[in-house]
This record gives structure tokens, C-alpha cells and sequence, in this order.
């Protein structure tokens, strides 16, 4: 595949999009009762069950009203709720439908058969599915729920790499907005980045817009890599310095990078792979103790779902995934807010970037 496929759709006029809003379609029900009552404690006992070895039960009485309502009415409105495994654990074992990592997400987003999908996660993810759904109703609890990296380039910035690379394939990770899906051959994620370089049949591919995940992919392969200069605000802060000092304290401790770190992170680490990968990663070796360098609530995540391991926790936080908290995700489903839309002729060119990539694999 080589870059004129995007060359050949770029810039082309934009027809205003007509879509009926969600609100108008489906309109708004009344909002539940949020009390703590021993009805919503039995209705949730076999979900705290999941999640009591990291939530206290002090904690429960304030969650356990909104997991019930959101649990509720994704039945009456036939919605599902998607979540990133950086989602909180209340989220992520409680309400959500479907968990994964960004790929995961994307494909069974395309799956769905749901009217509605909320998504637990941030804007561009939201994007995705969309994307892929494009007669369903996508909603994104806050919009607010961003990312550094998808924010760093714009559609105009592939343009000028397109002038300035002429012919050049251009690989776009899922982290970007659906206007510069739009502009590239193909998106990636971090458990496909390298097969969908190498795919491109090119020597050279502009790679965009992680630079640490294109210098990460650079290190594994023949082809050239011209890499944009975005980074993820989460994973660009752990340094090589401190996690050689948790190896100098427990030589045997496993450490597990995501591949958003800076390669000086991935070169001390014992494995990088995307947030699947990592889970798969403690769930088939069961290590002693690891040490997750990634954002901070998927070792909660993982700690519901295994034991044996002890997790040792760098702890940095995603503000974007954290501005999704359970009354956002009720506010979603009762207001059906904040819908997300694309124009659709944009929407078309988006989509073929990321079906190319779920075809390649
Ligand atoms: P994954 O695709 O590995 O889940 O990564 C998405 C992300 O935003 C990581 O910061
Ligand atoms: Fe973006 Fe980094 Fe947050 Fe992932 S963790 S959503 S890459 S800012």
C-alpha cells in the first residue's frame, strides 16, 4: 500500500452532516433513585464480590446506587458500555460490557449490536467507534476526556508531511482524531504497530504522532521511520533511572512496559506490549510481584482478575480517562450526552484507515 491512497482523498468538500440527535430519537427518562437501600445492595452484592479486594466497604454504599441505575437502564435502552482498561475498577468490573485495549475495542465496537454505545474512555476511542457504528449512537460521558496525543497533530500537519514526503505511506496510531484518520493510509495500535508498518511494502513510512512508539517499532524493524514529535503525558514520565531502582531493591521483580514509554523505559523492562498485552502478560506467567509502567488503574484492574501476583504500583494517572466516573456514565444514559458526530464524508475516509487496519490484522 503505498501513500497515494490518502493523497487521492485528501481535501475534498464537506457536506454539513444531517443526523437527528439521540435526544430527539430515543428522549430522556427520569433519573433514578440513587439511595442506598438493601434492594441495591443485594442487586449488586455479586459485583462487589469482583472488586472488594480494591474498593473498601466504606465505599461501596456510594457506588452500588449508580452501578444499579446504569446497569438498568443500559437494558432499557438497549445500550452497551465499552471500557479501556484504564478505566476505574467500579467501571471496569461493574458496569462496562466489554473491556480491552484500544484494537479489542475498536473490533468489537464493530460488533455491536447494541443502539447505543457509551464509551469508557477517551474522545478519539469514542471517535472509533463511532466510526465503525456510524448508524448507532455513540456517547462519550465527558468531552472533555482528551489525549496528548491525539491532540498534538491536526489534519493540516498530515498534509504538509504528505507535501514534504511525497509518496511516503503514512501510519496513523488510533490515538488521533478522526479528521487525521482521515488524511492517512492506515491507523495502528500498539499490539499491531509493527505488522502494520511492515505491511506498507514501503522502505520508508511517516509514523504518527507517538514518537516513543515509533522509536520503540523502529528498533524491531528494517524500515525507515519518520516519526512525528507527540507524546502520551502519562507514560512519558517514567524514566530507565527509577525502574532500575525497584530491580536494584527485588532483582526478581518483573517489570512491563507499555510501548508509549520512551525506549530507555522499554530497554529495562522485562516486556512491552499494549494494555492486552501486559494483562495477558501477568495472567499466563503469574509473576510474584510486577511492576505495571502504565497508567495507574490498570493494576487495579488486573488485581480483580488474578492473584498470586503482587502488584507495585508507579502510580501515574490519565486525568482524560479519569474525567469518566460512574454519575457521568448515568448522566450519559439518561440525557444521552455528549453524542458524539462526525461529518460524514469525513467519516468515510476515517473509516477506511481503521478498517484497513483490523483487514491487516
Ligand atoms: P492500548 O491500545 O495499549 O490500550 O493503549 C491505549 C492508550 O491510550 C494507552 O495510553
Ligand atoms: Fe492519551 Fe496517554 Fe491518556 Fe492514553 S494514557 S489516553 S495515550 S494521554
Amino acid at each position: 500500500m503505498q501513500g497515494h491512497l490518502a493523497t487521492e482523498a485528501a481535501i475534498q468538500p464537506v457536506a454539513p452532516a444531517v443526523q437527528v440527535p439521540a435526544v430527539e430519537r430515543y428522549g430522556v427518562v427520569p433519573m433514578p433513585n440513587l439511595a442506598w437501600t438493601p434492594e441495591v445492595e443485594r442487586a449488586t452484592a455479586h459485583l462487589y464480590e469482583k472488586v472488594k479486594a480494591i474498593i473498601p466497604p466504606v465505599e461501596w454504599p456510594f457506588h452500588a446506587p449508580y452501578v444499579k441505575a446504569i446497569n438498568d437502564l443500559k437494558k432499557e435502552r438497549n445500550a452497551v458500555i465499552l471500557a479501556h482498561n484504564y478505566q476505574t475498577p467500579e467501571i471496569y468490573n461493574c458496569v462496562a460490557d466489554v473491556v480491552g485495549d484500544s484494537l479489542q475495542l475498536a473490533k468489537l465496537a464493530a460488533k455491536s449490536d447494541a443502539d447505543i454505545i457509551v464509551q469508557g474512555g477517551v474522545h478519539f476511542m469514542a471517535e472509533t467507534s463511532k466510526l465503525l457504528n456510524p448508524n448507532k449512537t455513540v456517547l462519550i460521558p465527558d468531552r472533555k476526556a482528551g489525549c496528548s496525543l491525539a491532540e498534538s497533530i491536526t489534519g493540516a500537519d498530515v498534509r504538509l508531511l504528505r507535501q514534504r514526503y511525497p509518496g511516503v505511506p503514512v501510519v496513523a496510531y488510533v490515538n488521533t482524531s478522526a479528521e487525521v484518520k482521515a488524511e492517512v493510509d492506515i491507523c495502528c495500535t500498539s499490539s499491531n504497530a509493527l505488522k502494520i508498518v511492515e505491511s506498507m511494502g514501503s522502505d520508508r513510512v511517516i509514523f504518527l504522532p507517538d514518537q516513543y512508539l515509533a522509536k520503540n517499532v523502529q528498533a524491531q524493524t528494517k524500515v525507515q521511520i519518520i516519526a512525528w514529535k507527540g507524546a502520551c503525558e502519562v507514560h512519558e514520565r517514567f524514566t530507565a533511572e527509577e525502574l532500575l531502582r525497584y530491580k536494584a531493591d527485588d532483582p526478581s521483580i518483573q517489570i512491563i512496559a507499555h510501548p508509549e514509554c520512551p525506549p530507555e523505559v522499554v530497554a529495562v523492562s522485562d516486556f512491552a506490549g499494549s494494555t492486552a498485552a501486559m494483562i495477558d502478560f501477568v495472567k499466563t506467567r503469574k509473576p510474584k510481584r510486577v511492576l505495571m509502567v502504565t497508567e495507574c488503574s490498570m493494576a487495579d484492574n488486573v488485581a480483580t482478575e488474578t492473584t498470586g501476583t503482587e502488584f507495585v504500583r508507579p502510580c501515574n494517572l490519565c486525568p482524560h480517562m479519569k474525567r469518566i466516573t460512574l454519575p457521568k456514565i448515568l448522566d450519559s444514559l439518561v440525557y444521552l450526552r455528549e453524542e458524539v458526530t462526525i461529518d460524514p464524508l469525513l467519516a468515510e475516509r476515517a473509516r477506511r484507515s481503521v478498517e484497513r487496519m483490523i483487514e491487516v490484522g
